[in-house]
């Protein structure tokens, strides 16, 4: 016997009873987007390698050491699995000039790749519901997704969870900033840890969210960020916390906050949770207003956010019931004998034509055993054809989730008698 092969580690198979919960979950994230106005994109799993060094940011964890990167064989192009969603989403609306007539409000949803180390709540291959607003400057629109982000939450019922606001200000306020940083983290450089020494002339910003209790404890002390502010980020700055006072959002500002990719400007915020351990944050994103110009399109500001679909879903769930079907058939359709075979195959794709679902049993067997996986089914109703029926044209339907009478109809009578039963819907 040859080896049992096993799935990629931090790549993760979803089985039908939590894939159905996905499913629901992706249905009520969809008008949920529309009620906003947000319109679809989708953009394929593999880029130029180009796009996310350039996009995300050459000093980033993501750049530096967790995309899937390979060369095509033929073409020797360098490519990778995206680690993220923005930078191709830019890709693309610049390709397909999408930002010529007007501005856009955009959505997508699907698997991104990173090499982490898996634990709870992070992955190799994990999904992110993204939205991106692209050709908006105003701080309205920052809001706006803050406060589609909080109904979301109401909605599923997300509980501990906290909103954290910080703003980055404008390239050359963080250049002003950086100097006096990396002055001051130069006088702890002994006691930087690894990635602090890494990071301290590359990406200083980032030493400041280390979770490393000795990094924050100097980070405590570093020079913040809001003090660099110049009038225009500040007003942008404040203008958001109204909006969100108006909205009765709560949250904390954080000047620690600086996230870890390298396009934001000015705002930027995590909605983080107490429930999942290390993993905390399970949405995230900002503005970023130079990254269509870098990505060679022309000057456009925008702003978006995506949310990791794994731990949304793990605080949904929680306290639900996650085993067993969401879905379960209308009808379990059992037959018995070469005519009653023939007849009930036709007969499902009649019901099936009339709007229900049937499930045709396969595989031969006793009625008794039929019934038996037509029980197991979930399904509300078994319609049963023996040969005998399929001789008359009928067949005898059975409900199988409470009391009830067995009845033989005619094809015709008994979908309107399903429809009846099912959707209260009266036949003329
Ligand atoms: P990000 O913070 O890198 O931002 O990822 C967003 C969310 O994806 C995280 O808050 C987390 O919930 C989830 N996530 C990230 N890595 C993993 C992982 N390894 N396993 C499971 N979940 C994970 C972005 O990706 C930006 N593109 C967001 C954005 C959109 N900013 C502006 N527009």
């Amino acid at each position: 016997m040859s080896t049992k092969l096993q799935g990629l580690r931090g790549m993760n198979d979803l089985l039908p009873d939590e894939a159905e919960r996905w499913e629901a979950f992706e249905a009520i994230v969809r008008d949920w987007l529309k009620s906003y106005g947000y319109r679809p994109i989708r953009t394929p799993i593999l880029e130029p390698t180009a796009l996310f060094s350039r996009g995300v940011g050459e000093h980033t964890d993501i750049v530096e050491k967790e995309m899937y990167s390979f060369e095509d064989r033929l073409s020797e192009e360098k490519m990778t699995l995206r680690p993220e969603g923005t930078a191709s989403c830019v890709r693309s609306v610049i390709e397909h000039s999408l930002l010529f007539a007007q501005p856009q409000r955009l959505y997508y949803s699907g698997p991104m790749f990173r090499h982490e180390r898996p634990q709870k709540g992070r992955y190799r291959q994990f999904n992110q519901v993204g939205v991106e607003a692209l050709g908006f400057a105003g701080p309205d629109i920052d809001a706006e997704h803050i406060v589609m982000c909080r109904r979301l939450w109401d909605d599923l019922g997300l509980e501990d969870i906290e909103l954290q606001l910080n703003s980055l200000g404008d390239a050359s306020e963080r250049a002003r900033h950086r100097g006096e940083l990396i002055a001051y983290l130069e006088k702890y450089q002994d006691s930087l840890d690894e990635d602090g020494k890494r990071r301290l002339y590359t990406n200083p910003l980032r030493v400041l969210d280390s979770k490393n209790p000795a990094m924050q404890e100097i980070a405590d002390g570093a020079p913040k960020l809001t003090a660099y502010l110049g009038e225009e980020s500040l007003r942008h700055f404040e203008a958001v916390q109204d909006l969100l006072r108006e909205a009765a959002v709560p949250y904390r500002i954080n000047p620690r906050l600086v996230r870890g990719l390298d396009y934001y400007n000015r705002t930027v915020f995590e909605w983080t949770t107490t429930r999942l351990g290390a993993q905390a944050t399970f949405c995230a994103g900002g503005r970023y207003d130079s990254l269509i110009a870098q990505l060679g399109g022309r000057e456009a500001p925008a702003c978006g956010f995506a949310m990791g679909m794994e731990r949304v879903m793990m605080l949904w769930l929680e306290g639900q019931e996650v085993n067993g079907p969401l879905e379960t058939p209308d009808i379990y359709l059992v037959h018995q004998g070469e005519a009653a075979q023939k007849f009930a195959f036709r007969l499902a794709e009649q019901i099936r034509s009339a709007g229900f679902s049937v499930v045709f049993h396969c595989g031969g067997g006793n009625f008794k055993s039929q019934m038996k996986k037509a029980n197991s089914s979930g399904a509300t109703y078994a319609v049963i054809v023996g040969d005998n029926e399929a001789n008359s044209g009928v067949a005898a339907v059975k409900p199988l989730r409470e009391e009830g009478e067995q009845v033989s109809l005619v094809p015709e009578a008994l979908t309107e008698w399903l429809a009846e039963r099912l959707y209260g819907v009266e036949a003329d």
